[in-house]
């Protein structure tokens, strides 16, 4: 498998056998810095790191990630360079190409990504953006297998906003692997319908299925796993708080789904998770709207089902498995 040079913007550009590669390659990678052995085979080379949006996990994935294969980092956060103000995508990307080996993009819309690749020259990696959030999937399925052995026919079920990120890219890496993916939700956050029409193509090749359902006890009964995000991305205005609260309650994940899943059943969030008081926002949204008014309950956050730690740990092993690949680290 050679993936050199390659783009890693959206998981529909990746086929299954690539896909399952980077997992592979990302297990290999995290025996290798468990075990002390040094892989460093990228030294000398630089990267660019630009998040126009927060991060914690997707950073420092990349910059311990980069410095763990020997290469050098650039953080450029939006208040301090030219990008999208004083200077356009593709003059941005041709600069950048010309000083660094790749360059990392988090932010809006998925077409800046992809306008960053078409005039970069280096590989471009999308950290995140409000259609995707690729790197996250090889994370999120490196810890499936770890928990379970393996992909294929894992039932997956989401709940909350399935027209996003997280929704989107779970149901394109579940079509991919021959996984079972079910959106469960308000159908006012079912995922588009043409992505869904791509997915059941790609799904009709895999043996995956993807269901949309509206019924939260149907759509967990037999979950592997139960998986949600924040209710209200970064990006949205604070003012649609109230209706997704209204709306998305009935699929809080809670002990009860948990329980209606099955004892086969783990609870997955790719963070930051809302589940408790001990955040300045968790707070504001407690007093204004009551304690019900998040993703997943304490309790099942912090219950043993919960793998969350470990899903936020691979993001790491995946993403320098990603960078080793499209940098030409197997060749190594
Ligand atoms: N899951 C994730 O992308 O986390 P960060 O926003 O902290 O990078
Ligand atoms: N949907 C969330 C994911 C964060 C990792 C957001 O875009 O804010």
């Amino acid at each position: 498998m050679n993936l050199t040079g390659k783009n890693f913007l959206k998981l529909l550009d990746f086929t299954p056998e690539e896909i399952t590669y980077l997992i592979d390659l990302s297990a290999e990678l995290k025996e290798k810095k468990k075990k002390g052995i040094r892989h460093d085979v990228l030294t000398g080379k630089n990267i660019a790191l630009i998040f126009e949006k927060n991060s914690t996990r997707t950073r420092c994935s990349f910059e311990v990630a980069a410095f763990d294969l020997g290469m050098h980092t650039t953080f450029l956060d939006p208040s301090a360079s030219q990008i999208g103000k004083k200077e356009s995508i593709a003059d941005t990307a041709r600069v950048l190409g010309r000083m660094y080996d790749g360059i990392e993009y988090r932010g809006f819309d998925q077409e800046i990504v992809e306008e960053l690749a078409k005039y970069a020259g280096v590989p471009v990696w999308n950290g995140l953006t409000n259609e995707f959030h690729p790197t996250q999937m090889i994370a999120d399925m490196l810890t499936i297998k770890e928990h379970f052995g393996h992909l294929k026919g894992i039932k997956l079920a989401y709940m909350g906003d399935a027209r996003y990120n997280m929704g989107n890219s779970l149901m394109v890496v579940c079509a991919k692997l021959g996984m079972h993916f079910t959106a469960c939700t308000n159908k006012k956050y079912f995922p588009n319908e043409e992505l869904v029409a791509q997915c059941r193509a790609i799904a009709e090749e895999t043996g995956a299925t993807i269901t949309l359902t509206e019924d939260a006890m149907a759509g967990t009964k037999g979950a592997d796993v139960i998986y949600t995000d924040v209710w209200v991305s970064m990006g949205e205005p604070d003012d649609v708080w109230a209706s997704r609260i209204e709306e998305l309650t009935p699929y809080q994940v809670n002990a009860k789904l948990m329980e209606n899943a099955g004892p086969q059943v783990k609870f997955m969030h790719c963070l930051p998770a809302f589940h408790d008081l001990n955040t300045k926002i968790g707070k504001e949204i407690h007093d204004k709207f009551g304690l019900d008014a998040m993703e997943v309950t304490d309790e099942v956050f912090e219950s043993p089902q919960s793998i969350v730690f470990d899903e936020a740990e691979n993001r790491m092993h995946t993403i320098k498995a990603v960078m080793y690949a499209t940098l030409g680290g197997a060749e190594k």
